[in-house]
């Protein structure tokens, strides 16, 4: 197959930070594209922990020694999402989708995307179940208090995490 034949899809959020939800659909997406690229939306409204390069190099720290990480690339982007994944190559938008409630944001992102780029599709994927209620937003509240982390981020971003939540405490 010659490169400008090779499927590319994007995968975008906010990955502030990413957890194992994201990693799982992460892994799915490789088994179905032949390059993934993730890429952490750094001008969206949700005022995030993480600035972007330390997102992207969280992502790059967890899919480093994963055996499905050869053909995943990890980048950042401000501006429109389909803007993007145009100058990525990418026709493919990947989105994850955990429960129904997900479903009419995801929907109707999907629908202004194709309005913009015609070209450019969104495809759904499901986690594993047990990964359906694992939310960044969530597990930074449990961070910010203290909670323990572990089953829903891997160690090392974990360790991050715990560090910037507790600096924005002692800084209230
Ligand atoms: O992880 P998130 O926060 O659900 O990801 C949302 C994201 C970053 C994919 C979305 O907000 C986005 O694409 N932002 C870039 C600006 C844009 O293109 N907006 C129009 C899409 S409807």
């Amino acid at each position: 197959m010659s490169e400008t034949m090779k499927h590319i899809a994007l995968y975008p959020g906010s990955f502030d930070p990413i957890t194992y939800g994201h990693l799982d659909i992460l892994e799915r997406a490789t088994n179905l594209f032949d390059k993934v690229i993730v890429t952490v939306a750094v001008n969206n409204s949700k005022k995030a922990v993480f600035t972007g390069d330390e997102r992207v190099e969280l992502i790059k720290q967890c899919i480093k020694d994963k055996d499905w990480g050869a053909n995943i690339e990890v980048n950042q982007f401000t501006g429109l999402l389909v803007n993007h994944a145009q100058k990525m190559k990418a026709n493919t938008l990947i989105r994850g989708v955990r429960q129904i409630s997900d479903f009419e944001y995801e929907f109707r992102m999907a629908l202004t995307n194709k309005r913009l780029a015609p070209e450019v599709d969104t495809v759904f994927l499901m986690p594993d179940e047990h990964f359906t209620f694992i939310s960044a937003s969530l597990v930074k509240e449990v961070a910010y208090w203290g909670g323990d982390m572990t089953s829903f981020l891997p160690p090392l971003v974990a360790e991050a995490l715990e560090k910037k939540q507790q600096q924005n405490r002692a800084e209230k």
